[in-house]
């Protein structure tokens, strides 16, 4: 049993570390994301995202929602079935000044960074 115990952590330590894919620079109201290892698809997404969604709030509220998996105001689930119900919501803000293409371009950046954070 406690052979087991030991096995069982190493590999939750080594998924862990397996999946430390987000880069992270800065913290708190300065936190962003390190695109270099992006495809170009997704840097382009990036771009996007770097000036849209910063409009209100800064990029830590998207950056901790996909690290933790959940969405850091409401306390929802954040997954990929959800991001584009929070990109809808985001759009549907009073003078969000985005259009649906952009919209779309956060949400498959928000899928992907999902599945490189381990979500
Ligand atoms: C027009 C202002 C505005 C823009 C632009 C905006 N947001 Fe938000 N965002 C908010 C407000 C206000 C909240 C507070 C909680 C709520 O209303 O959902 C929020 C909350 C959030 C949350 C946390 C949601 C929760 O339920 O905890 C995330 C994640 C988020 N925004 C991501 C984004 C992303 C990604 C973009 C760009 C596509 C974006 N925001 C653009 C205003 C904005």
């Amino acid at each position: 049993m406690k052979k087991f115990l030991v096995t069982t952590l190493i590999i939750a330590a080594t998924a862990t570390t397996a999946h430390a894919g987000l880069k992270v620079v800065g913290r708190g109201d300065a936190m962003r994301l390190d695109p270099s290892s992006y495809p170009p698809a997704m840097k382009a997404n990036y771009d996007i995202m770097r000036v849209r969604c910063v409009k209100c709030h800064t990029l830590e509220r998207t950056i901790v929602a996909i690290q933790t998996g959940v969405a850091p105001i409401s306390g929802q689930p954040f997954d990929r079935s959800a991001t584009k119900a929070y990109g809808i919501k985001m759009l549907r803000k009073p003078d969000s000044n985005m259009s649906k293409p952009e919209v779309k371009a956060t949400v498959d950046l928000m899928n992907y960074l999902l599945s490189e954070a381990g979500q």
